[in-house]
């Protein structure tokens, strides 16, 4: 297979197989790699969902793609986009070759760096995501991490991921039931995570926004979370977000909403106190399933 042909696209680049095959989790990204039909997909995914973020997407994130000079023309340099994020909050988009283990994953948060997927969907299959790509990452979260508000949130959870790897420390290797509870305290975070930071709404003066990036990067799902009379649309209840299960292959049946960012970052807190208060050791079974790997990666932290 040649690197240049198959460019940087999602589950066929050369550059991406070779990183992982190092084990080499966070890398440069290779701009020059990048194909004439890479640039091609970006231009596409961004010219069709443009008038559908201007209708539902919130204002702090419209007011990030401005300021980060997100533009149609080509894929965002990370270099680029750090220096315009730095003196807004701090945050900044880190190249990595894969799946980051959960832990690892939310410790970045806690740095403010935010593990980035460098490579493209395929442009044969604009809506079929086997894994999160540029446009998800970039275009769906990182406007969102010029808002100050909202990135102390997701350091805010971080700092509440490790909190649950300090309670776990010292049964490593030990008592399945520990081990238990951790699994469901992950399982717990996962979900708040999936109901907030991918696939929230919050309420603005004009109606209900989208600020999740699942939505946000998501042509079809974006319009439907908040149009369909099928979609159940909550405020948001911590009882109910860590108990619900989540399906990843479908369009969300039910969202929950917040007020503010404020309000989102007082959730957080509340999900460390239940964490401490133990009521994070027994959630309600059901997906997500906790693999290996991310046990593993709180385990070690
Ligand atoms: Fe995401």
């Amino acid at each position: 297979m040649s690197t240049v042909a198959s460019g940087l696209t999602t589950t066929k680049a050369a550059f991406i197989e070779q990183a992982q095959q190092d084990g080499q989790l966070y890398i440069d990204q290779p701009y020059d790699l990048y194909s004439d039909e890479n640039q091609e997909t970006w231009r596409c995914l961004y010219d069709r969902i443009l008038p559908k973020w201007e209708q539902f997407a919130n204002a702090r994130f419209m007011h990030g793609l401005e300021v980060l000079h997100l533009k149609r023309d080509a894929i965002p340099k990370l270099d680029d986009i750090n220096r315009f994020l730095a003196p807004l909050s701090g945050f900044k988009a880190k190249a990595v070759s894969g799946y980051v283990p959960a832990f690892l994953f939310f410790d970045c948060l806690r740095q403010r760096s935010f593990p980035t997927t460098i490579t493209i969907r395929d442009g044969q299959a604009l809506d079929y995501l086997p894994e999160p790509d540029i446009f998800h990452d970039v275009a769906g979260h990182v406007p969102m991490h010029t808002d100050r508000v909202f990135s102390d949130v997701l350091v805010r959870f971080g700092e509440v991921a490790r909190f649950a790897a300090e309670r776990a420390a010292g049964v490593a290797g030990g008592d399945a039931e520990h081990i238990r509870c951790l699994e469901n305290n992950i399982k717990a975070m996962a979900r708040f995570f999936w109901f907030t930071v991918e696939f929230g709404l919050i309420r603005e003066k004009d109606g209900l926004k989208a600020y999740g990036s699942g939505l946000l990067s998501s042509l079809g799902e974006l319009e439907h979370s908040l149009t369909s009379p099928a979609v159940q649309r909550y405020p948001i209840q911590m009882e109910w977000v860590v108990n619900q299960y989540f399906e990843i292959d479908h369009y969300q049946p039910l969202l929950f909403i917040v007020d503010s960012f404020d309000h989102l970052f007082s959730q957080v807190d509340k999900l460390e106190t239940w964490l401490k208060d133990g009521k994070l050791d027994h959630v309600s079974p059901g997906e997500p399933a906790v693999n290996p790997a991310d046990l593993e990666s709180f385990l070690e932290a």
